[in-house]
């Protein structure tokens, strides 16, 4: 594992950045019961940096995709903002920046399959998107072809380009996801469980691309995952994230290392070692984070937090600075309440 030491970590500067990040669903409701508001994501600050890793951690239904489609403008957030190289994107809708914005951001999906273009070899989905935003001449693109698929592992390239993709193992064909994302050469990648699909055993070879990348290349991750020891294995920095709120962030070390959350604790405890938990596609799951709608006042774990308290059940603790680059959201530290 790769580990920055804080000062380097803080000295390089944010690529792509969300202050305050809220999506709100409307989901029914009617004239006599109100409307039914979910909260998917709340008041979410997350920073990426160029030549790192940050995770972005919990079960599923705690809002990790929301977080995703928003940074990538998918949707559009309920407030907060969203900062691209200093630049507050959500209130730039300047056409030739949003389609830069598009190239400079890419994300990568839990299934690959499901992107690509069963027709297709593998040639045309990693042309497309060179001539489509110009990046090369048309006389450079079987070159650059090449080179893409170089990066990724898929050599040699001239084999690669020629099938199509179901001759593919489900490894290669998030390589060929993983190329398509590359070709427009973005600075951030948002991957969102690229490896849970996977057989168990390709799984780290995708990890092991990712960590490449970020070196070789200088590139920025979000990494989203339900499991905490590939977050473990490539990630400097991590976000834990329950029922729309970030409980826990800080250095992958220090938080998984000395977890202070209780959630974190409750994943953690799950995940005896590292080995076993890439083995695993469970988390701590005890099946889904309950839908937040129309929250009252108070803590969103308190239901399942073997500490709970009386203040927990009735105000929100906030994500209070610990100090040392970290920060948790628990009645139980200072600061919270
Ligand atoms: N388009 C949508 N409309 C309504 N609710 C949604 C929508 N997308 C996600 N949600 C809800 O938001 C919450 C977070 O979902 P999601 O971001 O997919 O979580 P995760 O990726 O962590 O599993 C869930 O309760 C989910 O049902
Ligand atoms: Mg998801």
């Amino acid at each position: 594992m790769t580990v920055m030491p804080a000062e380097t970590a803080t000295a390089t500067e944010a690529i792509l950045e969300a202050r305050g990040l809220t999506k709100h669903f409307t989901v029914g409701g009617n004239f006599w019961s109100g409307r039914k508001i979910l909260h998917a994501v709340d008041d979410l600050d997350v920073v990426l940096r160029p030549g790192h890793i940050t995770a972005l951690v919990g079960e599923s239904g705690s809002g990790k995709s929301t977080v995703a489609r928003l940074l990538a403008r998918i949707y559009p957030a309920t407030t907060g903002d969203i900062i691209f190289n200093g630049r507050s994107i959500v209130r730039d809708r300047g056409r030739r920046r949003n389609l830069s914005y598009r190239s400079d951001v890419q994300m990568i999906f839990q299934d690959p399959f499901s992107s690509l273009n069963p027709v297709r070899r593998i040639r045309h989905h990693l042309a497309r998107p060179l001539l489509i935003h110009n990046v090369v001449p048309r006389r450079e693109v079987s070159a650059r072809i090449h080179s893409l698929l170089t990066r990724v592992g898929l050599v040699p390239p001239r084999y690669f380009e020629s099938v199509f993709p179901h001759q593919l193992s489900g490894g290669q064909r998030q390589r060929v996801a993983i190329a398509r994302a590359l070709a427009v050469d973005p600075k951030v990648l948002l991957a969102d469980e690229p490896i849970s699909m996977l057989d168990v055993s390709i799984r780290i070879g995708i990890l092991n691309l990712m960590l490449g990348l970020k070196e070789q290349q200088g590139l920025a991750f979000l990494y989203i995952t339900h499991d905490i020891a590939s977050a473990r294995y490539v990630a400097d920095d991590i976000l834990v994230m329950y029922a729309g709120h970030v409980v826990e962030k800080g250095r992958v070390d220090d938080v998984l290392g000395e977890p202070q959350h209780p959630y974190t604790q409750l994943l953690l405890s799950a995940v005896p070692n590292p080995q076993e938990g890439l083995a695993t596609r469970r988390m701590a799951t005890r099946g889904e984070v309950p839908a937040i709608v129309n929250p009252k006042p108070g803590c969103r774990f308190a239901p399942r937090c073997p500490f709970v308290m009386d203040i927990c059940r009735q105000v929100t603790p906030k994500l209070a600075d610990q100090g040392g680059g970290r920060s948790v959201r628990c009645h139980l530290y200072p600061g919270s309440t």
